[in-house]
């Protein structure tokens, strides 16, 4: 019965929870600067490391909210999301995440949510490569459980045309100029020829590469990309893949975007204007991407939720009593 109230207790039936900066200043006052210190070493170990972690955040909360469901391994029963389409082979830099996260037990056990750390670590990723630094809103709580297929269903392809893109932005919220500027996320980190394949030797089809490829670049990236390659190498996603600046939106003018959702923002009208804008105004771009990147963290989970011990999985579930 102990154990059945503790389960209720450590089980927030409610899941919209309000979610508030310094969210954590009474009950774990470091948890901020433990995030950032763990992220700082991380990138001084691996650069690429911030970017992979940055991207969780939209990986975590377009399917069902932000809800640290993205974290969850695969058990027995529930499929995790690691393994959907858009994330498999793809998705990296856990390893990173459990690093924080020990570090946030040893100080403060079960306080700060995995949901949470990833909302932390993705304003750090960009702070800390010269990108902008804001306050983030916390308490959020993490999921119970994970949808391999939701994840498979809504991430958006690399083929994705700007239409596709505003449309599924659309439905969380999220406006044209949320979607170009969190776009620019990608002005840091790298991606697989797996992704662009189409784009170099099949455009739509055609048999013919994409013709808003400036083709300087396109000879570059056959070189990266042969036919035959391994599809798991990767090619840097901007000019400057470890400085998170406004060169990802001057590569787009100038046709050198390397993903097709990426390019496909410029040839589009709709965007076209703000990639410009973007390009030559980095204070617009930080501004607009700070506000996407508040707006994405709201987005919220309906379901139960609880403060893992390990990103990884659920809190053990007390054996099922029988009540007298
Ligand atoms: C607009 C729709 C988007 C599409 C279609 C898209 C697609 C992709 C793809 C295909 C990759 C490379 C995957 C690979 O080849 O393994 C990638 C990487 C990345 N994405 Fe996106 N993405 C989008 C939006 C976002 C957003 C909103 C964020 C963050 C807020 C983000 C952050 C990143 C980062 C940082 C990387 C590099 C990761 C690394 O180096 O490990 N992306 N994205």
């Amino acid at each position: 019965m102990f154990m059945l109230l503790i389960f209720i207790i450590n089980t927030v039936l409610v899941a919209s929870a309000d979610l508030k900066p310094g969210y954590y200043s009474k009950t774990c006052p470091q948890a901020e600067t433990i995030v950032r210190d763990v992220m700082k070493k991380s990138l001084l170990k691996e650069p690429r490391s911030v970017a992979s972690i940055m991207r969780f955040q939209f990986h975590d909360c377009f399917v069902n909210g932000c809800d640290g469901s993205l974290l969850l391994d695969d058990t027995p029963t529930v499929l995790g999301e690691k393994l959907a389409l858009s994330n498999i082979n793809s998705l990296r830099s856990f390893e990173v995440v459990d690093e924080i996260k020990e570090a946030l037990e040893k100080a403060c056990p079960g306080i700060v949510s995995c949901a949470d750390i990833i909302i932390m670590a993705s304003r750090d990723a960009v702070a800390l490569t010269g990108g902008p630094d804001w306050q983030v809103k916390l308490g959020r709580l993490d999921s119970l459980s994970a949808s391999q297929q939701n994840s498979s269903d809504i991430m958006p392809s690399p083929r994705s045309n700007a239409t596709t893109l505003i449309n599924l932005f659309q439905k969380y919220n999220l406006d044209v100029k949320d979607l170009v500027a969190l776009s620019g996320s990608h002005s840091i980190g790298k991606a697989r020829c797996f992704s662009i394949m189409f784009r170099l030797y099949n455009q739509s089809g055609s048999g013919k590469p994409d013709p808003a490829l400036d083709p300087d670049f396109r000879a570059e990236l056959d070189k990266l990309c042969p036919l035959d390659v391994d599809q798991n190498k990767t090619g840097n996603l901007d000019a400057t893949p470890v400085i998170f600046d406004n060169q990802y939106f001057k590569d787009l003018v100038g046709g050198k975007g390397f993903l097709n959702s990426d390019q496909t923002l410029f040839t589009f009208p709709q965007t076209q204007g703000l990639v410009r804008l973007y390009s030559i105004d980095q204070n617009e771009f930080f501004k607009a991407f700070v506000e996407g990147m508040v707006k994405l963290g709201d987005l919220q989970s309906d379901q139960p939720g609880e403060i893992r011990k390990n990103c990884r999985v659920v809190n053990p579930r007390p054996a099922p009593h029988v009540l007298y």
